[in-house]
């Protein structure tokens, strides 16, 4: 065997450590410390992780996840299972009133296309996934009741985007009031460098939002009529649109029902467009109070390719700013006044977004920009290990350490690479 070939297998079991050392019991969290509760996408990621050892495993993390399903439908974005001070906004700020305490907004909805694929890794498990699918297609339901607009997909806190500082924010966020917060202290700084986080504005402006759902009891109409930040999302609409598409895939393999999917379908596909911000030629997130496009260009955008929205403009913006850097997609464009190399969400790279953009440019015929896309993420793997997100041009490991959806895309994808 070659040393390739070792140290792949060295970094398999490590990922598979990871998942396993992230596991609380049923539900793994994104990192020790930083992270101690069950965030949703992360979770869906973890599951696919999951499947390439331990099946079985993978179908409990799904479960898990919508153990914390509201009655509306919506699948909150954390699950407390267990209160852990190390983190705030923690369940007391957060006030969901439900049986299992939880936030009260939800995330991109990947674990209908990460349920897919853990069917995929093993069909004898039909029986889980079909109880599993009421459950995923009530959230979708939900979405499509609460959270579309004029057929775009909206988010009502930063965080419910899963890219909570990106630059595409900064409009609806700028006209959040923070005056009469009360003091709080932030625990995310004291588990990692501060100037890989979000600033101190932007936490009050979180908190902000935040208090505006708890008072209206995280009703979500009144939320998305007179909330403080509403915007449309490209990367929560596209994400969506895949999800829905491989819920219906699911629904005729299992043979369950799911003819409401064509009309969801009908409504985003049209209501891209309502996204597309001509003076940059690309999708681009929208504040909803004013109409105004945010002119941003970030990763977003870039997930039109999972739903086969892809556009010739697109691939011009996706070789540009992919050129600028080193390793993979960076989460804003590169030659933005706004981009910012290890702040979080506004420049680093994140490993599982490539994966999930590489299967669109895989399927949509870009083979060779899927490999690229596998080989830089494998790299930036490789040399520096299982990082939350990478700094796009020197590599250097950013944020939380031995993190699931790192180890979980490690083992699925950048790591099965042929060449
Ligand atoms: C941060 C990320 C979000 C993720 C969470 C847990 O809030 O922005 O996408 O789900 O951390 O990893």
């Amino acid at each position: 065997m070659n040393a390739m070939a070792d140290a792949t297998k060295e970094l398999d079991a490590r990922a598979q450590a990871i998942l396993c050392g992230n596991d609380r019991g049923g539900y793994t969290v994104p990192t020790a410390g930083l992270y101690p509760y069950q965030w949703n996408w992360d979770s869906a990621l973890a599951a696919w992780g999951f499947s390439t050892f331990d099946v079985d495993r993978a179908w409990t993390e799904l479960e898990t996840l919508c153990s914390g399903q509201w009655d509306s439908g919506m699948v909150p974005h954390i699950l407390f299972h267990k209160t852990d001070p190390g983190y705030f906004p923690g369940p007391d700020v957060w006030q969901s009133g439900t049986a299992l305490p939880s936030s009260g907004i939800t995330q991109p909805p990947v674990a209908a296309s990460m349920a897919r694929l853990v069917l995929e890794a093993d069909p004898s498990f039909a029986d889980r996934a079909r109880a599993l699918f009421p459950k995923l297609l009530a959230w979708h339901r939900w979405f499509m009741q609460h959270r579309v607009r004029d057929g775009m997909t909206c988010v009502t806190h930063p965080w419910e985007s899963g890219r909570d500082n990106c630059p595409d924010w900064d409009i609806g966020m700028n006209g959040v009031d923070v005056t009469g917060i009360p003091p709080y202290e932030r625990r995310d700084t004291s588990h990692v460098d501060a100037s890989m986080r979000p600033t101190k504005l932007e936490y009050d402006r979180y908190l902000t939002i935040l208090g505006f759902g708890r008072g209206a009891g995280w009703d979500a109409e009144t939320i998305m009529a007179d909330g403080p930040f509403l915007m449309a999302d490209p990367g929560m609409h596209f994400i969506l649109i895949r999800a829905n598409d491989d819920l219906a895939a699911m629904a005729a393999e299992l043979g369950e029902d799911a003819s409401d999917i064509a009309d969801w379908q009908t409504v985003l596909r049209n209501g891209a467009e309502g996204m597309w911000n001509a003076e940059i030629a690309a999708y681009d997130a929208r504040d909803m109070r004013t109409g105004q496009f945010a002119n941003v260009l970030g990763s977003g955008a870039f997930t039109a390719y999972i739903a086969g929205a892809g556009k010739p403009e697109l691939d011009a913006h996706l070789e540009r700013c992919w050129d600028k850097v080193r390793y993979g997609i960076p989460s804003s464009d590169p030659d933005g006044p706004y981009f910012e190399q290890k702040r979080y969400w506004r420049g680093p790279m994140w490993p599982f977004l490539n994966a999930l953009i590489a299967i669109g440019l895989k399927e949509s015929g870009r083979t060779e920009q899927a490999e690229r896309l596998r080989h830089e993420t494998a790299e930036a793997i490789r040399q520096k290990g299982f990082a939350e997100y990478f700094d796009p041009l020197d590599g250097t490991p950013c944020g939380g350490q031995d993190f699931t959806w790192t180890a979980a895309i490690w083992l699925t994808w950048a790591g099965q690479e042929t060449t």
